[in-house]
């Protein structure tokens, strides 16, 4: 059964931009002057229960956008949501009882009250029972940790701590269809793996759906076996993640740091037997040779190299998903 059902999923905004000076504001007064941005731009997609999708993309990809669709705090501007089988806008008030979101910009915790005040407030709109409420949230707060900080008002603590009561929020009625939109954004690496950690078992145990948005992709590489990469608004990948792995570049990066400033056609003028492309490197100098083929053929690219060029450092990496995604964007993802 699909969890989320979503068919050609559109969302225009509208903004109207103002003349300058007095006259403009009096011409603004009969006609104004309107773009429309396609933030979403006809997505279809369908995820099934129990999957941990990463919802990928760069800043106002329009990821958020399509959370709130799916969520029901927006309404498409043409297209077809079906999320647990409810329509997100129409029946939402039982839709909210099934689903937990995640703003990680945005609290759903209230500033002034004790942390454990907020739970029972959340505990009563989602009408869940005292039993059900102290079996689950009892391992909720035990594996998230935050026992120590229940009497305390969110406004005193630290963003790492609020996020952990954050989620421990979004799950008081153990809903089936998690929506967490960059849950782990500016935490320490401590507090992200024990926030992975955490989904992993949900998903284990209660084959909690799990819809992820995040700039880390160390958590998209940790929990996701599938990806949704987003671009403008479209959808240009859609499957697995290591078959992106895979397909994009079977092969590794060299690191060239030179001793003197070298022009890529020089680089290229030497490696033309090779199948590699080369990009610059963030460092003065450095050169990253990305390279399709076997051991044998990076060690002969290398003395190649060094046999024109005289270097400073050289290394050897595996390509990191960073990398595969940065060059999607970069050059589409038809090349490759
Ligand atoms: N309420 C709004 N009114 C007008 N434009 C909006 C509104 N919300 C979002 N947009 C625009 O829609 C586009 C998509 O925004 P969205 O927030 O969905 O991006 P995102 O993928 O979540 O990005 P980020 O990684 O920065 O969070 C952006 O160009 C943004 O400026
Ligand atoms: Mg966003």
């Amino acid at each position: 059964m699909n969890v989320i059902e979503v068919k050609d999923l559109r969302k225009e905004f509208t903004s109207y931009s103002s003349r300058s000076g007095l006259k403009g504001a009096f011409r603004d007064l009969f006609t104004r002057n309107y773009k429309i941005l396609r933030a979403v731009d006809d997505i279809s997609l369908q995820v099934k229960q129990g999957e941990m999708v990463g919802y990928i993309g760069e800043n106002g990809a329009g990821k958020s956008t399509t959370i709130k669709m799916l969520t029901g705090i927006l309404t498409p501007t043409s297209g077809e949501v079906m999320v647990n089988g409810m329509n997100p806008h129409k029946e939402r008030e039982k839709f909210v009882q099934t689903i937990g979101v995640v703003f990680g910009q945005r609290s759903q915790l209230w500033w002034d009250i004790a942390v454990q005040e907020s739970f029972r407030l959340l505990k009563k709109v989602y009408k869940v029972s005292d039993e059900d409420y102290d079996t689950h949230m009892k391992e909720v707060i035990e594996t998230l940790e935050i026992g120590p900080l229940l009497d305390k008002p969110v406004r005193k603590l630290s963003l790492g701590q609020r996020m952990r009561c954050e989620l421990a929020a979004a799950l008081i009625h153990n809903p089936p269809l998690l929506f967490l939109d960059e849950p782990t954004i500016g935490l320490d690496v401590l507090v992200k793996m024990k926030i992975r950690g955490f989904l992993k078992e949900i998903n284990r145990k209660y084959k909690t759906t799990i819809l992820l948005t995040t700039h880390d992709l160390a958590d998209i590489e940790a929990l996701c076996e599938r990806v949704v990469l987003l671009d403008e608004g479209s959808i240009i990948y859609d499957g697995r993640l290591d078959e992106l792995q895979k397909n994009w570049v079977e092969g590794k990066q060299v690191h060239f740091e030179f001793q003197h400033a070298v022009e890529k056609s020089q680089l290229e003028e030497v490696s033309t037997h090779f199948d590699v492309k080369w990009r610059c490197g963030e460092r003065e100098n450095q050169w990253i040779a990305m390279i399709d083929g076997d051991d044998d053929a990076i060690s002969k690219l290398m003395s190649q190299v060094m046999l024109h060029h005289s270097i400073s450092d050289v290394k050897i990496n595996r390509v990191s998903t960073e990398e595969i995604i940065r060059n999607i964007y970069e050059e589409g993802i038809n090349h490759g």
